[in-house]
Formats: C-alpha cells, structure tokens, sequence
C-alpha cells in the first residue's frame, strides 16, 4: 500500500494529527518527506509494524510510549511505561530552573521526582560550565534506570539517588525543584483514558487532595534549603491559592509566589529565600 492509502486507513482508527506523527517517526522523515512521497509503498514489513502500532494507540497508548521515545526542551528523552510523559508545562518550570541559576556557579540543585530525567538532564546540559551539583531523585527504581539511561544518552554530568522526596538527603540545597504527584485520587473520573489506563498512578495521585507530597517535601526543606535558595514546584491549574498558602506556612520569612502558565493557570509555585 502506499503511504498515501495506509495513512487513510490510520486516520479512520486514531487522530489524523497521531497517524501522521507515528509513521513520519516510524520512518525517520519530517512531514514534508511524508506529503512530498506519499505515492511510495511502504514495504511489507512497516506497514505491519505501523498498523500494530495504530492498534494499540487505538487502544488508547500514548504515542511516546510505542515509539519509546519523546521531545523536551528540543532533545530527545527515552520513556517508558514506568516514567510519565514529560508535559510541555514543564519546559516553563524548567525556565524558571535556569533563571534561578543564572550567573551562579557551583550551586547544589536537587531535582525530587525526577522520572525520565527531563528536568535535571536539561538543567545539567543548560548550565554545562557552571559547575552546579546536580542531583535527581525519585522513590522508583524502574524510573531512575531511564533517567540515567537519558543522561548517558544525552551526556549530561549529574548523579543519580533512589530517595523518598528529601527524606535520605542532607542538603544544604540552593535550588529544590521537582514535578511531584499533584493530582488528588477524587479528580480520576474527569482524566483521560489514556492518562488513566497507561501512565504510572505513582507518577500522578497524591493524597489530601493532590497536596500531600508537595506539604511534606515542604516541611523537609525547611532544614535542606540553602540561606538564599529557591523552591520551584509545578503543581495543578487551580491548586494556586492552597499552595502558596502551604508554601507561607513553611516558609514565612521567604517571597513566595504562584506563578501562571503561557494559559494562564496556576502552574508554578516559587518560593525566594531572603
Ligand atoms: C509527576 S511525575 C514527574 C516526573 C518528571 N519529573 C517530569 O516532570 O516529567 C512524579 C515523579 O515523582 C516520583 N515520586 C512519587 N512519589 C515519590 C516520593 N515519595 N519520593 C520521590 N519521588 C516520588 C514518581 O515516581 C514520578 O517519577
């Protein structure tokens, strides 16, 4: 068949948009190769490895996770099952990482919750030269062996520790930044089957209401927080107001502010130490 006709099939069984992208990254080409050459047969083999993979993303699989792979602040990052897919929100909380680190060298930064590695891997490739400590943490096992497989991958200079939030690590931290579970376990019944079905609860579900994580990470860097370190927490669209009034309670000497995304949710929790 030729592209032109298996792509038609595919958009009758997903997103047009998701057939597209799966067979332009099956194939290694951009969409422009895929419109200039869609007359071409696809050969025998791809064609059922590419409706194999239609079946299953029918079947609500997220496409990163059948290609194994996905984009982040324009690099590419290995993903599994065992990691969430990194969100472009994300990107924005790393910004703010790398503006809290400008101009500064030798800083002790902590990324807690790591998963795939997105944000401390582009941290440590961001801000080569500046000699910062990088450390990225996450209570899964299964999740730090992608991380370190990105940062191999990626060449970038951090170390790696299996940690409940800041519980096994000292500190002192001049930067704590972390993409915790935020989600509270009564939104389950409006998130998406593909959320839902295939990515880690682990990753996701946080107790009181989404906040559990984020209060206790809170309290333990009260004794981890360097004397003018900053707090960077990406949280949910309308978790805003209790957050930083949680952020007020641990740290109420300090400038805390909850900062809205490029949508204009709540995003982004930062707290200044004066
Ligand atoms: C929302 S995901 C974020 C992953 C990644 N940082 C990102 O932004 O794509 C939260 C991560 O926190 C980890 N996690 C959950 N509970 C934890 C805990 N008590 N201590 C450390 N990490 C935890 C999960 O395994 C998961 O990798």
């Amino acid at each position: 068949m030729t592209i032109r006709a298996t792509l038609a099939w595919a958009r009758q069984q997903i997103e047009p948009a998701d057939a597209k992208y799966l067979l332009q990254e099956l194939l290694g080409v951009s969409a422009a190769w895929l419109i200039a050459h869609d007359d071409e047969p696809l050969t025998s083999e791809m064609e059922q490895t590419y409706r194999q993979l239609v079946g299953q993303a029918a079947d609500d699989v997220p496409i990163p996770y059948l290609l194994g792979r996905c984009w982040f602040f324009g690099r590419q990052f290995s993903v599994s099952p065992a990691v969430l897919i990194p969100r472009p929100e994300t990107e924005e909380l790393v910004q703010l990482g790398l503006e809290a680190l400008k101009g500064k060298r030798q800083q002790q930064v902590i990324d807690v919750g790591t998963g795939s590695g997105i944000i401390a891997i582009t941290l440590a490739l961001e801000t080569a030269g500046q000699e910062h400590t990088i450390l990225a943490t996450d209570i899964s096992a299964e999740a730090l062996m992608i991380a370190k497989k990105n940062s191999v991958d990626l060449q970038a200079d951090l170390t790696f520790a299996q940690s409940d939030l800041l519980k096994e690590q000292a500190g002192p931290f001049d930067l704590i930044i972390a993409n915790l579970p935020y989600i509270g376990e009564t939104e389950k019944n409006v998130m998406g089957a593909s959320v839902l079905k295939h990515e880690p609860h682990l990753a996701l579900f946080s107790q009181n209401n989404g906040f559990a994580h984020i209060e206790t990470l809170l309290q333990q860097a009260k004794k981890r927080l360097s004397s003018q370190g900053t707090i960077l927490l990406e949280i949910g669209y309308a978790q805003g107001e209790e957050g930083l009034a949680l952020c007020q309670q641990a740290f109420p000497a300090a400038k805390c502010e909850c900062i809205t995304d490029l949508a204009g949710h709540d995003r982004i929790l930062r707290i200044s130490a004066e």
